[in-house]
């Protein structure tokens, strides 16, 4: 064969392949799932235009009331989901593309449900994987897709897609669903702590109920719950006329003391007594989350961010950026928020001194330092009038609080308990009403040798440490 021939052989050939694929192209039906999309949105794929935001996984309720609130508004088709192989792997234009092409059945299918927690004890049920035909604000139509984390494929965070014809149309409706998104905030108003789900790593948020105490049940110094509540609760219930006169209302509190003298208690108080605002609290390696935390406090303020025990993980480097203690990533966190944000920062530790330098080097991020000491007597009556209370109505306390001298709050809780104990097991039946000897006897009991560790853990202190108000005599020998 000539090569000229050849040639005009190979070109023939060439143009009839060509051919068929035109015609088989043209005569392949459109895959349903692309014409539901391109036949609402009134374009061909090749000009879709997708404006694509992701969110953390925490704000995966937040952006379904958000869309929600937004096909209230704007009008809906039903929600429908795409089955197929590797959808998960895919992003919208992506399973649009591919099944166009005729490589992948991608097929319209059932759309896919989660529940995630919108508070302490209630949940809601959320799109992990679908899409709804909708229209923008300009009122031309668009499609919108959600995507929640799907731990199965190492997917962190939600994703929201909007699908339109032009981008400034796809911008406008994304811009309107997160601004519901905000408006319908599930975060707002609750009490979160972050952690670390036990598969893969995922980081979440829970929800915690709300403590409520009355000021009875904190039993302080006199004036020290009144200071504690005129910085946190005050400048909140003041900030509009704080503003007004030039004054910050951002401010940062530590409570510091012997362990199990009531910071915490003092916290969980606080909590009850502001039932709008939103609390943050950090505590342990979860602490590596205080950005997101901070920012959050930012978005959702009034709010308060607890750091709990920040000595505990303060020059802890593992988890920071660049290698940095964590109490300087707390600090940064501190400083990103406005001067006129309404977050206060609260912080407790049982070792000021460990936070003393860097907190003096860096002045201005606590403007409150408020110790919680171990009881005085007036305190530890109070204290066994609380915990013992119907139950020591005849019982001389005099002798008690000189006895618990040094002891913190938490051991009189215990010391009631086990005063409960001593008398079940005297009369053997509920006893109505405690004695004297049952309490001695239950004091006798914790404060012998074997139970040092026990006092230690309660916040007792040792024989050999320093205790400014002398309860080294209490101890045994
Ligand atoms: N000042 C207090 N008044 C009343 N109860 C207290 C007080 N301090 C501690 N308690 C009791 O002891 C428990 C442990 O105290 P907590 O606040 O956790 O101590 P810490 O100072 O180590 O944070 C509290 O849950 C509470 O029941
Ligand atoms: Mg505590």
């Amino acid at each position: 064969m000539e090569i000229d021939e050849a040639r005009s052989l190979a070109r023939a050939l060439q143009q009839l392949v060509q051919q068929a694929h035109t015609l088989i192209d043209e005569s392949r039906p459109t895959p349903e799932v692309v014409a539901r999309v391109t036949g609402h949105v009134g374009c061909p794929l090749k000009d879709l235009v997708c404006v694509t935001q992701t969110f953390r996984n925490w704000e995966h309720a937040s952006l379904q009331r958000g869309v929600d609130a937004y096909l209230e508004a704007h009008g809906e088709a039903d929600w429908f989901g795409v089955s197929g192989h590797g959808r998960e792997h895919n992003d919208t234009m992506d399973i649009l593309s591919t099944a166009h092409r005729g490589f992948e059945s991608f097929e319209i299918g059932a759309v896919d449900y989660a529940t995630t927690a919108v508070g302490p004890d209630e949940t809601m049920e959320v799109v992990t994987f679908g899409l709804v035909l909708t229209s923008a604000p300009d009122g031309s139509p668009i499609v919108v897709s959600l995507r929640g984390p799907a731990e199965m494929f190492r997917r962190e965070g939600c994703r929201m897609e909007v699908i339109a014809a032009s981008r400034a149309t796809a911008t406008a409706a994304r811009e309107e669903i997160e601004r519901l998104m905000r408006r319908h905030d599930a975060l707002r108003g609750q009490i979160l702590t972050f952690g670390v789900s036990e598969h893969r790593g995922n980081s979440l948020v829970t929800f915690l109920p709300r403590p409520s105490l009355d000021p009875e049940q904190v039993i302080l110094p006199d004036g020290v719950l009144e200071t504690i509540e005129r910085h946190v609760v005050g400048i909140g219930r003041h900030a509009e006329a704080l503003l007004a006169r030039g004054q910050h209302l951002k401010r940062g509190l530590l409570l510091h003391g012997p362990p199990g003298t009531g910071k915490t208690h003092t916290v969980r108080y606080l909590m009850g007594r502001l039932p709008d605002v939103t609390v943050v609290v950090m505590a342990g390696t979860a602490m590596r989350f205080i950005s997101e935390a901070a920012a959050l406090a930012r978005r959702l303020q009034p709010a308060i961010v607890v750091v709990e025990d920040v000595d505990l993980v303060a020059h802890d480097r593992r988890f920071s950026d660049e290698g940095s203690p964590l109490l300087f990533t707390l600090f940064d966190a501190m400083d990103g928020i406005g001067a006129d944000a309404d977050v206060t920062f609260v912080l407790t530790t049982n070792r000021a001194e460990m936070l003393e330098q860097a907190l003096s080097n860096r002045p201005g991020r606590v403007d409150l330092a408020v110790e919680v000491p171990r009881p005085d007597a007036r305190c530890r009556a109070a204290l066994l009038r609380l915990y013992g209370g119907d139950l020591l109505p005849e019982v001389d306390l005099e002798p008690l609080v000189a006895r618990t001298e040094g002891m913190t709050a938490s051991f009189f809780k215990e010391l009631l308990r086990r005063a409960v104990l001593v008398g079940l097991a005297a009369d053997g039946s509920r006893p109505a009403r405690l004695s004297a000897g049952h309490v001695a006897d239950a004091l006798e009991e914790m404060l012998r040798g074997q139970e040092a560790l026990t006092r230690t853990l309660l916040g007792a202190p040792q024989p050999s440490s320093r205790v400014t108000n002398g309860a080294d005599g209490l101890l045994p020998e």
